[in-house]
């Protein structure tokens, strides 16, 4: 899909009393230093048809997610993000919501929600729930009626608008997911507004009832045991009340529509207004809210942040994610941008919309490696990191083959230009049993045959695997009190190989070097800016590499953490 297309004790014991007080009703979610739970917290998302069949039927459920507790709770996950698992058509895999306040049968029931919520506090990780605000399915009890006669109750809680002419939609607006945004519902005669599927008609936010019906199922969750949201597409809310066309763009895209600005249909003012009631029920629950922010600058994504911070505490910087190639001069402007904004970092290198990150950054050769340094790269930067289910075992994509195997709508009306986005979103690789022990069943999705070498099983006994190395560092940003809360400083500025940079507090320093390209690097600091003499590093954490006094060895794609004396 194109872009819019070890814990130590001291800390150990911070957390869980936050944790537990948080888990038991409304408390202060700080720590002594003052820092919100969610700043020191992983949190990693979890696709819930993909990660663990309990049942067997091929698809994953919220029992298999609440049996693997244990397991992210190793790995050093505090939170996990679970795409859509309520009543839903699966026109958009969850995304086409038809009731907001239930589960999904196919993934289980309220009960094995709350006992998941339970299984969670027990292994001290959070549940956060995906937040579909823009649009419903058109199975919506609220789309039903809608429809149903333009005097209906719920008519004004969608976008409903006469043709232009006869035939003619209201404008010129295209879906994202392809073909006009408009489509005629012949009951009334009038068209309604979807920004994605057509079966996910948007809700009108312009209506006081749409919003308090929002805001109150954000409560119902919140008292049900969830520490937040992620929010779903927040820059599609609002649209232009006078449904002024779009600009045309130059071009095709893979639907073959006209390329468009989304100008009138994105990117209101009004979304900040909703953002901040959306925040002021969290932080009734001390929750936290989290953006699928598309942003194309820092000042964009400085505005998520809100004014004093009353919007999204973590808006994710897409940007980070975008740049797609190892390129140590362009990380480090990606970062001095985020860094510059009035808000915490939120680093993601993978989701569900995207192809994975080992493909996307690996050359084929290195592949692995590649994937321990990206790990070890935006693990140890300042800010909280958000991981993707199997990245920390490599898991490649599987994109399909044939136009008859694809599953995501887009992926058949854009073939073969775009596949859809199947192939990020396959079963998570367990062991080497058949369908990688994610299931007895054949899954919904195709394993790849890597899944032989790339899985939990035989990663955790190898300790150079990717898994390995992910716990590693996954553990000292757990511990270290530089990588926790310290301030980042990009170093040697100037090197187009190596990414290096220095995190420090309170006198601790730890250093960060990430060979980004394909021949053997050496790498010298002098941190005399930085108020530090003599350099001695003392390595931490390493692949690839070896440090002398202050000189770095890096083999291609080496990583190296190490602490500064
Ligand atoms: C963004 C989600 O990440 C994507 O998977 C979904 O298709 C659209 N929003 C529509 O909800």
């Amino acid at each position: 899909m194109s872009k819019r297309s070890l814990r130590s004790p001291l800390v150990l014991l911070i957390l869980s009393i936050s944790f537990l007080s948080l888990s038991s009703g409304q408390s202060k979610p700080v720590d002594a230093e003052g820092h919100p739970w969610w700043q020191h917290a992983v949190f990693y998302e979890v696709y819930p048809r993909s990660f663990a069949d309990s049942n067997n039927d091929g698809v994953g459920d919220l029992n298999g997610i609440s049996s693997k507790m244990s397991y992210l709770h190793d790995l050093g996950v505090d939170a996990i993000w679970i795409t859509p698992c309520y009543p839903s058509p699966q026109v958009d895999f969850g995304y086409d919501v038809s009731d907001y306040e239930n589960i999904d049968p196919m993934y289980g029931t309220l009960a094995d929600f709350d006992h998941m919520v339970a299984e969670g506090r027990k292994h001290q990780v959070r549940i956060i729930m995906d937040f579909v605000p823009n649009h419903t399915s058109d199975q919506h009890a609220w789309f039903q009626d809608s429809k149903s006669s333009r005097t209906a109750a719920h008519r004004d809680w969608y976008i409903w608008r006469d043709g232009k002419a006869p035939g003619q939609p209201p404008n010129n607006w295209n879906s994202l997911f392809g073909g006009s945004g408009w489509k005629l519902d012949p009951t009334t005669n009038q068209y309604y507004y979807h920004f994605f599927y057509a079966q996910q008609p948007d809700l009108n936010w312009r209506n006081p009832a749409v919003e308090k019906a929002m805001l109150d199922t954000t409560r119902w969750w919140y008292k049900r045991g969830v520490s937040g949201f992620r929010l779903d597409a927040v820059d599609t809310l609002f649209e232009d009340p006078e449904l002024h066309d779009n600009q045309i763009l130059p071009g095709k895209n893979a639907q073959g529509d006209p390329n468009m600005k989304n100008e009138h249909n994105t990117n209101f003012p009004e979304v900040h207004t909703e953002l901040q009631k959306l925040r002021k029920v969290a932080d009734e629950s001390g929750a936290v809210l989290i953006g699928e922010t598309w942003t194309s600058n820092v000042e964009e994504l400085d505005r998520y942040y809100g004014h004093n911070g009353n919007e999204l505490q973590m808006p994710m910087d897409f940007m980070f994610m975008m740049v797609d190639k190892l390129s140590p001069p362009e990380y480090r402007r990606q970062i001095a941008a985020v860094e510059s904004a009035h808000g915490w970092p939120v680093f993601v290198i993978n989701n569900h919309d995207r192809t994975r990150s080992y493909n996307r950054y690996g050359d084929g050769k290195h592949n692995d490696a590649i994937a321990k340094l990206m790990g070890a790269f935006y693990l140890t930067l300042r800010g909280t990191p958000i991981m993707y289910y199997g990245e920390e075992i490599g898991m490649e994509n599987n994109n399909p083959t044939r136009k008859e195997d694809v599953k995501d709508p887009i992926g058949r009306t854009g073939w073969p230009e775009e596949k859809g986005r199947d192939g990020e979103r396959t079963p998570m690789q367990w062991n080497t049993a058949p369908n990688a022990g994610f299931s007895k069943t054949t899954p919904w999705l195709p394993v790849p045959s890597s899944y032989q070498t790339h899985n939990v099983a035989a990663e955790s006994k190898d300790p150079n695997s990717v898994l390995s190395i992910y716990k590693k560092v996954l553990a000292l940003r757990h511990s270290n009190e530089a990588l926790l809360d310290g301030s980042y400083a990009a170093l040697n500025d100037s090197d187009p190989n190596v990414m290096s940079y220095l995190r420090s507090y309170k006198g601790k320093a730890v250093l960060v070097a990430l060979n980004m390209s394909a021949s053997t690097q050496k790498a010298s600091f002098d941190l005399s800016k930085q108020g530090l003499g003599g350099v001695l590093l003392n390595t931490l954490i390493s692949s690839g590499a070896s440090a002398k006094g202050n000189e770095v060895t890096l083999e291609p794609f080496g990583l190296l953490i190490a602490e500064v004396n």
